[in-house]
């Protein structure tokens, strides 16, 4: 089977190395990739707006499957927009319709989605310039702290918590009559604060049957701690010690198949990764948002305990033969660690030679590359999230140990990464 791969990440690179990994992978295409999907396949260059470009890359290739990473080209309608080229009826497609992608390109649509289906979540309220005084009005009789989310996509910087009601009010303002988030914040979803500890479950569907993967954390802030900036993700864990067996099973009967269920009722089309960012509160699940694909830094942990062969689910998802396939899991845990340009997620400086990478060859911890290019045969760091190292061990910590032993050794120009990625679970 020839596969093209979209995107660029570390939760690309994992995928590449996975996918890679299957007999039925007999070429593998990555676009545009990093300087480490080129060990597993081709890379072609090409942005993933290039609708025309991916179309033509996939007729030239003669690609049997195409799996897309990143949600942008899935909430652009990218599916659509490939489903519709006779030559490519035959292509098997990972990634939601426009529709589906929708549970994650607009909070709206996704909250009133939860609602429909009793899938608990926060209680809000949304709002746009036409009732604009009463989402005043909502935020003056609201409990602190206050959730105000952009309903479109805004590079993961959409949500807003905010601890008074004036800072929320002029918050509100920002985003509604200044445009703070663009188009993106045109309509704003107001809602509860829930107060618990978050983790990110996985599901593959082809829109009734539906297989779980593994459940991961990620760390989201830039400080130790976490403390500091949101980023796209410093670092994650997977299993996570507070998700018990009994509390993954709530999951699943109140969160995960109303969803799916609810994805059928609607008739929405949907093939892919479901993402539920979850807050579990005492011991109840709450979902505080649906995403398209899979989480990023969570793949690198994810992908590597998935024992399947990842190209036999994508088929059993394409052929409605998830309700065949039991997922088989690495029982030791496992543990990434995220290497950032100094100065992410603000301003920093890209171009850097990444030295020691070869030392990962003496170890069993798993190097996925993230922003890294290759120039004069050099590799260097060419955005925020450069690289990570994912680990094994019998406990998070020892995971995390095997991370930083080999972050150790490798090094750029104002390299940072967090050093307490896991340890709270000793
Ligand atoms: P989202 O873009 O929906 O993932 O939100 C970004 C982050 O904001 C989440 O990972 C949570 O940490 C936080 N968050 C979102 N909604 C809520 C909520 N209702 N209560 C508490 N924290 C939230
Ligand atoms: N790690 C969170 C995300 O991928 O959105």
């Amino acid at each position: 089977m020839k596969i093209l791969l979209l995107g660029s990440g570390g939760r690309e690179h994992a995928l590449a190395w996975k996918l890679a990994q299957s007999n039925l992978c007999s070429q593998l295409f990555i676009a545009p990739g990093n300087a480490g999907t080129l060990r597993h396949g081709i890379n072609v260059a090409l942005t993933l707006n290039d609708f025309e470009g991916i179309k033509k890359l996939c007729l030239d290739k003669d690609i049997d499957m195409l799996v897309i990473g990143p949600e942008e080209p899935l909430v652009k309608g990218l599916v659509d927009f490939l489903q519709s080229v006779d030559a490519l009826k035959n292509m098997a497609i990972i990634g939601p319709s426009q529709q589906g992608a929708q549970l994650e390109g607009s909070k709206s649509f996704a909250k009133a989605f939860m609602l429909r289906h009793q899938v608990p979540t926060a209680s809000y309220g949304e709002f746009d310039s036409g009732n604009y005084e009463q989402g005043i009005q909502y935020i003056k009789q609201h409990s602190l702290p206050i959730v105000l989310k952009a309903d479109g996509l805004a590079a993961g910087k959409g949500v807003l918590i905010c601890q008074s009601r004036d800072e929320a009010m002029m918050e509100f303002e920002e985003m509604i009559q200044k445009s703070k988030f663009g188009d993106a914040s045109k309509k704003v979803v107001i809602e509860s604060y829930l107060d618990g500890i978050e983790l990110s479950v996985f599901a593959l569907t082809d829109g009734k049957n539906y297989v779980i993967l593994p459940e991961a954390k990620d760390y989201k802030r830039i400080g130790e701690g976490d403390k500091g900036l949101n980023t796209g993700g410093m670092g994650a864990v997977s299993p996570v010690p507070f998700a018990d067996p009994d509390f993954l099973q709530k999951v699943e009967e109140r969160v995960i198949r109303p969803t799916i269920a609810g994805l059928e009722k609607d008739g929405i089309p949907y093939l892919g990764f479901v993402f539920f960012g979850l807050i579990k509160v005492a011991q109840d699940p709450y979902c505080i948002e649906y995403n398209c694909r899979l989480g990023d830094p969570e793949t690198e942990v994810v992908i590597p305990r998935l024992k399947n062969d990842l190209v036999e689910l994508f088929i059993a998802a394409t052929t409605n033969n998830l309700n065949n396939i039991s997922i088989e899991t690495d029982q030791r845990t496992a543990c990434t660690v995220v290497a950032v340009s100094g100065g992410y997620p603000g301003d920093f400086e890209k171009g850097f030679e990444i030295l020691g990478l070869e030392n990962v060859e003496n170890t069993d911890s798993l190097l996925f590359h993230a922003a890294t290019i290759i120039k004069e045969n050099k590799t260097v760091t060419n955005g925020g999230r450069v690289f990570c190292v994912s680990s094994f061990g019998d406990s998070i910590p020892t995971a995390a140990l095997n991370s930083q032993n080999l972050l150790r050794k490798i090094s750029f120009e104002k390299m940072y990464y967090r050093n307490d990625i896991g340890f709270e679970f000793q």
